[in-house]
């Protein structure tokens, strides 16, 4: 099954955030949908992943998304943090990495997908200020369209 795990917003933050994209043209995700992938591993063994996810050691954090970009290549609208959460991802992938699973070999962008199939936007407005805290991250099921969680794992204080 495809797998990846990701920080869900909270339903306020993820509201906002599509009130935004539908300013723009393209393809605008779903509130539901808006996520911030922290490690993509495809198809994937669903117990190995659990265990590595399992064995993370990291604080709760407060992700700001701070730069709207437009990714030509791919035709995207992005809500970046300049800031990524490292120490969630750092934890995350060198256990992935220990489990065995080969992750992506480009440096980690914290992004959100808002829009897909975009035209260049030309100026964007700025992102609303929204709150996103971490307290825990999700390994999800891709399937079809859906996403499905199929395991939590809490953050320390
Ligand atoms: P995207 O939004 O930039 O497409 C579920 O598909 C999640 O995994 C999405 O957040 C998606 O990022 C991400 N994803 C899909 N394929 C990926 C890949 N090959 N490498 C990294 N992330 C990927």
């Amino acid at each position: 099954m495809r797998l990846f795990f990701a920080a869900w917003p909270p339903p306020r933050t993820a509201a906002a955030l599509h009130e935004w994209s539908k300013a723009l043209r393209g393809r605008a995700t779903p509130a539901e949908k808006i996520h911030l992938t922290l490690a993509f591993l495809g198809e994937a063994d669903l117990e190995k992943a659990t265990a590595a996810g399992r064995a993370v050691r990291a604080r709760r954090l407060e992700l700001l998304l701070d730069e709207a970009r437009y990714v030509k290549r791919n035709e995207m609208v992005w809500a970046v943090a300049r800031e990524a959460p490292m120490q969630l991802v750092e934890s995350l992938h060198a256990n992935l990495a220990g489990a065995g699973f080969v992750l992506e070999t480009r440096p980690y962008a914290a992004h959100v997908t808002l829009l897909r199939k975009a035209p260049a936007p030309g100026a964007m407005p700025a992102l609303p200020r929204v709150a996103w805290p971490v307290d825990e991250f999700l390994l999800v099921r891709s399937a079809g369209s859906k996403y499905e969680p199929v395991a939590r794992f809490p953050l320390s204080k």
